[in-house]
């Protein structure tokens, strides 16, 4: 048992800005190392793999084949499809290398909300033509994990329920797991209260947010935005945007950029 092989997973990263793997290096439950050296074989991961250049490539080509229709696909970033080249690793397009690597997975994770609905990428006007993976690949199961950011223990979370029962956690109508994604940020905050007997802060710095006051009226998009960040928190369950003073901007909803997320006072 000892030498039992642990579940193969790739980790492609098309267009991204890496965040998704910063915010998975900071896990506390399953950490990254916990993942790595214990519970998967990580077979390709551009930016923590030990191999560079071809070396790198013959591990993900050995894990593909070694591993047929067992292996997990995790995918950040947004594909282009306007041009081939605009997004290329070895000589070989972004989408040419997600259809390839998903062709024998067991399931496909979209990581972060690049992977999952075109992300920051696909922002009006959209000048590479991005797509997120689910507009790609058609015929496996897709997870979608949305953040900008992803909440790193979410990720995790999803990987070792997978670990452990061997299927996918239940998802919903946008294939986002129920168990994180159920409740909107709104319907979890500590600062509920206040909106419900209509406290709200007017400036970032008056006496309504010094007070802790609900900043529905700078512009916080928690009423509408899916996501474990008011109970899960971040950092290891320290904080999370709204308790360190600035309201959510939505960053795990589709296209939340073109509905204008950055603060706008109401
Ligand atoms: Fe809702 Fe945002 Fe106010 Fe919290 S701060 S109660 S999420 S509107
Ligand atoms: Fe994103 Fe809102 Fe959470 S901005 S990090 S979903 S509080």
């Amino acid at each position: 048992l000892a030498k039992a092989r642990r579940p193969s997973v790739v980790y492609l990263s098309f267009q991204e800005c890496t965040g998704c793997l910063e915010s998975l290096t900071r896990a506390h439950t399953a950490s990254l190392e916990t993942l790595i050296f214990d519970l998967i074989s990580l077979d390709y991961q551009h930016t923590i793999m030990a191999p560079s250049g071809d070396a790198a490539e013959a591990s993900l080509a050995q894990a593909i084949k070694e591993n047929d229709g067992k292996y997990l696909v995790l995918v950040d970033g947004a594909i282009p499809m306007a041009d081939a080249g605009y997004g290329t690793v070895a000589g070989h397009s972004f989408a040419d290398i997600l259809r390839d690597t998903a062709k024998g997975a067991a399931a496909v994770i979209s990581v972060g909300t690049c992977a999952a609905y075109g992300g920051l990428p696909k922002a009006n006007p959209n000048p590479t033509g991005a797509v997120a993976v689910s507009d790609i690949v058609k015929d496996k199961p897709i997870v979608n994990v949305p953040g900008c950011p992803p909440i790193p223990v979410v990720l995790t979370g999803v990987i070792a329920h997978y670990l452990t029962f061997g299927t996918l956690p239940e998802l919903d109508h946008l294939n986002r797991p129920k168990v994180f994604f159920a409740d909107t940020i709104h319907d979890r905050c500590y600062r509920r209260p206040f909106y419900d007997q209509g406290k709200f802060a007017k400036t970032f710095d008056d006496e309504g947010a010094r007070r802790g006051w609900c900043l529905y009226e700078l512009g916080c998009k928690g009423p509408t935005t899916y996501n474990a960040c008011a109970t899960v928190k971040w950092n290891g369950g320290v904080s999370f945007p709204i308790e360190s003073g600035h309201g959510c901007i939505g960053c795990s909803e589709p296209n939340f950029w073109d509905k204008g997320s950055w603060y706008t006072p109401l």
